[in-house]
C-alpha cells in the first residue's frame, strides 16, 4: 500500500497521471520481493530436479529421476510380492479344498472377479449372463455344457474349447444335418427338440420328428434330449438356450451345426493361481456343482 505522506510535503510520484489522479513512486513491500526472488529460485530448482521441459518423445528427466511410470511399476511389484504367498498356496493346494479355506476363497474370488473383467467379460458379458448371437454361454446358471465342478470349469478356463492352441482343448463337433437330412426331416426334427422344452411350433411334425432325433441326434443330446458333458452337447430340454430356441435359430444350428471356440486360458494369458481363482470365481456365481 502506498505511504500516505505525514506532513504536507509532496509525495514522490512517478510522473503518471490520469484525470488528477497521480501514481505514486513506494517501493514494492520487502517481503513481496523476497517471495518474488523465491519463487524465481524455486522454479529453477524445479526445472533442474524434475522432469519439465518437452522434447520430441518424452521430457528432460530431472536429476532425481522421478516418474509416475515407475512409481506405477513399483507399485505393482508391491502388491506381487504381498501376494505372492497366498498365489503359491492357491495354485498348490488341492482344487477341491479351495472353497472350504476361508481365507484363500475369499482371496480367490476378488481375485478372480478382477481376471474375469479383464479377460472373460467381452465374451461371456459383464455380469457373465452370456451372448446368444455369439454362442457365448450363461456362467450364471446352472446349466453346463462341459460340467459345472471346479475341476469341469477349471480344466475349461485352462485349456478352452475347439481352439487349435491348445492338444487338450475341450473338444467336440455336431454334424452339420443340411448334408444328411432333407428339408422336410429337419423341420419335423427341429419341431420335435422344440417339443423337447414344451414349444413346438407344428405338434404333427413334432411327432413324426421323434424317430429322426433318436436316430440322429441322441447319441450325443441324450435320447430325452438332456445333453451330454462329457461332448460338450447342450441339454435341450431345459428351455436355456445356447445359440437360441425359436424355431429359425434352432433350424440354423440344425442345417448348418455350430463350433463355438473359447481359447485356452491357462500357461501363456493366466498364471496357474490367476486360473484358479477365477474358476473359483466362476464356480461360485451360483451355478456351480
Ligand atoms: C473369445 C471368447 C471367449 C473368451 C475370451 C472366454 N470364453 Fe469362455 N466360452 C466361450 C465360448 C464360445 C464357450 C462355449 C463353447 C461351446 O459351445 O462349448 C465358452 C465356454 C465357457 C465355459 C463352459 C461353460 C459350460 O457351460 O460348460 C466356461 C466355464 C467359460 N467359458 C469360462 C470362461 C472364463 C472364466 C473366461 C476368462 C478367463 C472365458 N471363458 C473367456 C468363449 C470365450
Ligand atoms: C456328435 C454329437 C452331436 C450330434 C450327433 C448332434 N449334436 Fe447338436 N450339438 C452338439 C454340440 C457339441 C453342440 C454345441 C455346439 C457349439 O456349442 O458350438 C450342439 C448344439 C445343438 C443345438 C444348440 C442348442 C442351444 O442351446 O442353442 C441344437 C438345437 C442341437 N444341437 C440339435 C441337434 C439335433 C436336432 C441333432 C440331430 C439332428 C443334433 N443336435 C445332433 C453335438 C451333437
Amino acid at each position: 500500500m502506498a505511504k500516505k505522506p505525514t506532513n504536507n510535503q509532496e509525495p514522490d510520484t512517478t510522473g503518471h497521471e490520469w484525470d488528477g489522479i497521480q501514481e505514486y513512486n513506494n517501493p514494492l513491500p520487502r517481503w513481496w520481493l523476497w517471495l518474488f526472488y523465491a519463487t524465481i529460485v524455486w522454479g529453477l530448482w524445479y526445472v533442474i530436479a524434475y522432469p519439465a521441459w518437452p522434447l520430441i518423445n518424452e521430457a528432460t528427466a530431472g536429476y532425481k529421476g522421478w516418474s509416475t511410470r515407475a512409481n506405477v511399476a513399483a507399485e505393482i511389484e508391491a502388491a506381487r510380492e504381498a501376494n505372492a504367498e497366498i498365489n503359491a498356496r492357491l495354485a498348490s493346494v488341492e482344487l477341491e479344498a479351495i472353497p472350504a479355506d476361508e481365507e484363500l476363497n475369499t482371496y480367490a474370488v476378488s481375485a478372480g472377479a478382477a481376471v474375469y473383467r479383464t479377460w472373460c467379460a467381452q465374451c461371456h458379458g459383464s455380469g457373465a449372463a452370456g451372448v446368444k448371437a455369439g454362442g457365448y454361454p450363461n456362467l450364471l446358471d446352472n446349466d453346463w455344457l462341459w460340467g459345472g465342478t471346479l475341476e469341469d470349469i477349471h480344466y475349461t478356463i485352462a485349456h478352452g474349447i475347439r481352439n487349435e492352441e491348445d492338444p487338450d482343448a475341450r473338444w467336440s463337433q455336431m454334424p452339420a444335418y443340411g448334408d444328411i437330412l432333407d428339408s422336410e426331416g429337419i423341420d419335423q426334427v427341429v419341431n420335435y427338440v422344440m417339443s423337447l422344452s414344451g414349444t413346438p411350433q407344428d405338434a404333427q411334425a413334432a411327432a413324426a420328428g421323434e424317430e429322426i432325433f433318436l436316430d440322429n441326434c441322441a447319441a450325443c443330446h441324450g435320447e430325452a434330449g438332456g445333453g451330454d458333458i462329457y461332448q460338450g452337447a447342450p441339454n435341450l430340454a431345459d428351455a436355456i438356450w445356447l445359440y437360441g430356441g425359436d424355431y429359425e435359430t434352432i433350424r440354423e444350428t440344425v442345417t448348418y451345426s455350430r463350433f463355438g471356440v473359447m481359447p485356452p486360458m491357462g500357461g501363456a494369458d493366466l498364471s496357474e493361481a490367476e486360473t484358479r481363482a477365477v474358476a473359483v470365481y466362476v464356480h461360485q456365481l451360483g451355478g456351480g456343482e
